[in-house]
């Protein structure tokens, strides 16, 4: 009772009096059936008469209403505040419902703008692929016919030089038939000699494939053909050997070495046999390191050093011009008999030319 009346105003007052009325009733009960026992009902109908036990009845009844409706309210108001706090939550719940399905909307909105900018992007970069793919071909076949025109070009401008050359040296021819003395003779037919050789690197590149190097195999031995020709209708009792190793090199480089050979062989024809009878022999052998020796050497008398020179002397002048184009130093060594120059030069390119 006294947990009931907690939150009631004069709770403590209310409690005192339905306590006193308890009470009275109580030993009003007892007097009752202490009085019945005694078989006194006069006295118990005195007691009745009196209606004092009905009126604190009815007085607690008064109270027990009151704590009852008292109760009830508590209980419905607490019931109303239920269902107002779940109307609440309702709310709160749809709300926070409505919030996530904005945000998951907005996640997969975005998800899919984001895809479908990437798709349009990757559509662009695509195209401009095929575009510029479309490009490199054209520019490619471009360049191709290009270079076929530039290669046509070139094959036709050597065959050009190589017919100048030629010509040059029928001029030289007439002129050495027009001179009257001997030494006269020989200098112009070593200038001959010496543009045949020139000339000849030209006339290989026309027609040829690659134009930037010359089959250094092919060059000297067609090189040595002339030259033994040439010699030979002077001294015919030396004969001239070789030994040449395939080696691709450069256009420029194979002309200095065609002129390097063409002295070297030029003097051992004219100064290694007096007696005009001998051999002459020519080796052209690969190296380690990209590297390759010319070697040129006779049995005859040997070269003199610092001996002054029969002839003119122009062929030394030259062999060494040849050889600091080359990037190389010639060395005469005494074979006692005969004389060996060697030459150690480099075939590695000079010039990357984009192919
Ligand atoms: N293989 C050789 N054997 C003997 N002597 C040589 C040999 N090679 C060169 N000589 C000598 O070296 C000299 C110099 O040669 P170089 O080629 O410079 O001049 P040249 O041949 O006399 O004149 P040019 O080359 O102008 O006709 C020659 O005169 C010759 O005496
Ligand atoms: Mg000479």
């Amino acid at each position: 009772m006294q947990t009931l009346l907690t939150s009631y105003a004069n709770s403590e007052t209310t409690l005192e009096r339905l306590s006193a009325i308890c009470t009275t009733k109580f030993d009003e009960m007892d007097q009752t059936i202490a009085l019945k026992r005694d078989q006194r009902d006069a006295e118990i109908l005195a007691i009745f008469r009196t209606n004092r036990g009905k009126a604190l009845t009815d007085e607690a009844n008064v109270f027990f209403s009151g704590i009852i409706g008292r109760a009830d309210d508590r209980l419905t108001s607490g019931v109303a505040e239920q269902s107002a706090n779940s109307g609440w939550l309702r709310l709160v719940s749809a709300i926070g419902g409505l919030v996530i399905v904005a945000v998951v909307g907005g996640a997969a909105y975005g998800a899919a703008r984001y895809t479908r900018e990437l798709r349009d992007t990757r559509d662009e970069v695509n195209a401009l692929n095929s575009q510029l793919e479309q490009r490199v071909a054209t520019r490619t076949e471009d360049l191709a016919k290009a270079r076929d025109r530039a290669e046509v070009l070139l094959s036709e401008v050597n065959h050009r030089v190589a017919n100048s050359l030629a010509l040059v040296s029928s001029l030289v021819n007439l002129q050495s038939k027009a001179v009257g003395d001997r030494a006269s003779k020989d200098a112009l037919a070593e200038t001959q000699d010496r543009i045949f050789a020139i000339s000849l690197v030209h006339r290989r590149l026309y027609g040829s494939s690659d134009v930037r190097s010359v089959d250094l195999d092919a060059y000297l031995t067609g090189l040595l053909d002339h030259l033994r020709t040439s010699m030979r209708s002077q001294v015919h009792g030396i004969s001239l050997s070789y030994n040449i190793e395939p080696i691709d090199l450069e256009t420029d480089t194979s002309i200095n070495l065609g002129v390097v050979v063409t002295e070297l062989v030029t003097n051992a024809f004219k100064y290694a046999y007096p007696d005009g009878v001998g051999e002459i022999r020519v080796r052209l052998s690969k190296l380690a390191g990209e590297q390759a020796e010319l070697v040129v050497e006779d049995d005859g008398v040997g070269k003199a050093d610092g001996a002054p020179a029969k002839g003119t002397g122009v062929g030394s002048r030259i062999i060494i011009a040849m050889c600091i184009s080359l990037g190389a130093k010639i060395d005469y060594r005494n074979l006692q008999p005969g004389t060996a120059a060697h030459l150690v030069f480099s075939t590695k390119p000079r010039r990357v030319i984009a192919a």
